[in-house]
């Protein structure tokens, strides 16, 4: 057998002894983002520690939970907490958690994080909405055996950020008045801010944004067929673009200043999202 596939469904007997609800979309709440989950209508939580074999994070910053609820009429699991592959988990323990609640019935996977803005005019509190990104950096999560019933051995990469929900991200954000940029989010390990040289050498790539998280997550929820949607909360301008050096307080600190604007940002994408759900 498959020990990856046997730890997810380890993890998904233990998430269904204890909670039965069926999301349509899951929502990964990056640093300092995470009191949005105040805003659903909770119907369930979950604490990491409280689910056999689940790996649980160390950041302060990360309270680690799933919640279970609704966003309007759509029905969600939120992540309040990821891992990060730089803890030291092996990248299939970091993306467990996308995939586990694609097991529990998420079609979506909305995807959200702190980063580092890399391109000129973007400014600390732009929120950017995930056109494409840059997983090179990292190991893939698909490397080992590869398990049929997560997906294909050699899946497509070429629409990883779903087209129509970044028609409905542009839509959502036009109506509420809030200036979304747009672009490419390049994951490197962490957990070091990047030197102002690798900075330079990712917006030569063509990145917009730099973080630790993410697009692993993303190629691990493509493999298994999600359609997927992202949002970076751009905390700070990336190192050598930032006049002073950077810190993860500094980086909550604007992750809460955006926060209302992300909340309503995201609320209501997930209620479009939600009519696109089967
Ligand atoms: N670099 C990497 N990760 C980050 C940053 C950054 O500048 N800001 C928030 N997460």
């Amino acid at each position: 057998m498959n020990e990856v596939y046997d730890k997810l469904m380890h993890c998904y007997e233990s998430v269904r002894r204890q909670v039965d609800f069926v999301p349509k979309v899951a929502l990964v709440l990056g640093s300092g983002l995470g009191d949005y989950a105040e805003g659903v209508r909770v119907e369930a939580s979950l604490d990491y520690h409280n689910i056999e074999g689940f790996p649980v994070s160390t950041v302060p910053g990360h309270a680690g939970r799933f919640i279970f609820g609704y966003v309007g009429e759509v029905p969600v699991v939120c992540m309040q907490g990821r891992v990060h592959y730089y803890e030291g988990y092996a990248m299939s323990d970091v993306v467990l958690p996308v995939r586990l609640m694609r097991q529990m019935g998420a079609q979506v996977l909305f995807l959200t994080n702190a980063a580092g803005g890399v391109q000129q005019g973007m400014r600390a509190g732009d929120l950017m909405l995930l056109t494409g990104q840059i997983a090179s950096f990292v190991p893939s999560p698909l490397i080992g055996p590869n398990c049929e019933k997560l997906g294909t051995r050699f899946p497509d990469m070429s629409e990883i950020y779903n087209r129509d929900l970044i028609l409905i991200g542009r839509k959502c954000a036009a109506e509420l008045g809030i200036d979304l940029k747009e672009g490419t989010y390049l994951q490197f390990t962490g957990p070091a801010y990047e030197s102002p040289q690798e900075v330079a050498m990712a917006r030569i790539l063509g990145a917009d944004a730099v973080g630790m998280s993410t697009a692993c997550e993303a190629v691990a929820a493509n493999h298994m067929g999600m359609r997927i949607v992202g949002i970076s909360c751009i905390s700070n301008l990336a190192s050598g673009i930032a006049p002073q050096p950077l810190s993860h307080e500094e980086v909550q600190k604007s992750a809460d200043a955006v926060a209302p604007k992300f909340k309503a940002l995201v609320t209501q994408m997930i209620k479009e999202i939600g009519k696109t759900c089967r």
